[in-house]
């Protein structure tokens, strides 16, 4: 079920290689793209795949899968901001084509459902890149989001806030609220590359392995996805039964 790698940077070799294969094969692809610490040496490792490879990125669309409510697009602790930073000023991709919530949105339902429904009209996902929270959270569909849902506002969980508040300089400026894809959203997606590595990750593998399909646990949705991969570091995997990996030297 989980696929194990030694270091994160073999996680980024090795998924890099399926972007750029998807996006050779499929110029016009449409991307499901994720933040988090856990994305970087992926972006990175990507970045310089595609220079090295010259990839025209230049017709694809991405969709990202949340942002923080109240934190404009130029707000550094943003999702359009990381994406900038990792990814977007790195690449020619074209910006008109790169989505993310907008996290001051005139009128935030509308927004919702207008996000949602961008995703269709461009034919769907292709492939979504998906991290974890501690929690088992994905975008930021918390713990009890219904299987069907679809792009929402979410009251962040304290944990979720806890874990994030990191990246801020006070427990303050952590937004309580982000608008997340939903998770009939995320389980569309045509194929899934799913990443948890170091062993703050451990314990929530652990959870996710030994949980039934359950809104409890929304990353369990993926069990029942027909494609989706379950990529993870030894640290990640330190608390999974041997039997539940396959080890990728
Ligand atoms: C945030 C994001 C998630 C991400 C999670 C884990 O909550 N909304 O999409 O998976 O953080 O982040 P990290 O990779 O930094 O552990």
């Amino acid at each position: 079920m989980f696929l194990v790698f030694q270091e994160p940077q073999a996680i980024a070799q090795y998924v890099s290689e399926r972007l750029v294969n998807l996006i050779k094969s499929k110029p016009h692809a449409v991307l499901g793209l994720a933040t988090g610490s856990t994305m970087e040496p992926v972006y990175q490792q990507f970045c310089a795949d595609a220079k090295e490879q010259g990839l025209d990125v230049s017709q694809l669309t991405s969709f990202n899968l949340d942002e923080y409510i109240g934190l404009s697009y130029e707000h550094p602790q943003s999702y359009h901001y990381y994406m900038n930073h990792y990814l977007f000023d790195h690449l020619s991709f074209a910006k008109q084509k790169t989505f993310l919530p907008d996290g001051l949105p005139e009128n935030v339902e509308a927004h919702c459902q207008q996000y949602s429904q961008k995703i269709a009209d461009y034919g769907g996902i292709d492939l979504q890149l998906l991290g974890v929270g501690s929690n088992g959270h994905i975008g930021f569909n918390e713990p009890g989001t219904p299987f069907n849902s679809r792009t929402h506002v979410v009251a962040l969980c304290e944990n979720t806030r806890i874990d994030n508040g990191r990246f801020f300089e006070s427990m303050d400026e952590v937004p309580a609220h982000a608008i997340t894809m939903g998770m009939q959203d995320i389980a569309e997606a045509k194929q899934i590359v799913f990443i948890a590595t170091g062993d703050k990750k451990a314990q929530v593998m652990l959870d996710l392995y030994e949980s039934e399909v359950d809104e409890q646990m929304p990353a369990s949705m993926l069990k029942d996805h027909p494609n989706a991969l379950f990529i993870i570091d030894k640290k990640a995997a330190a608390l999974l039964p041997a039997a539940a990996c396959e080890f990728i030297d």
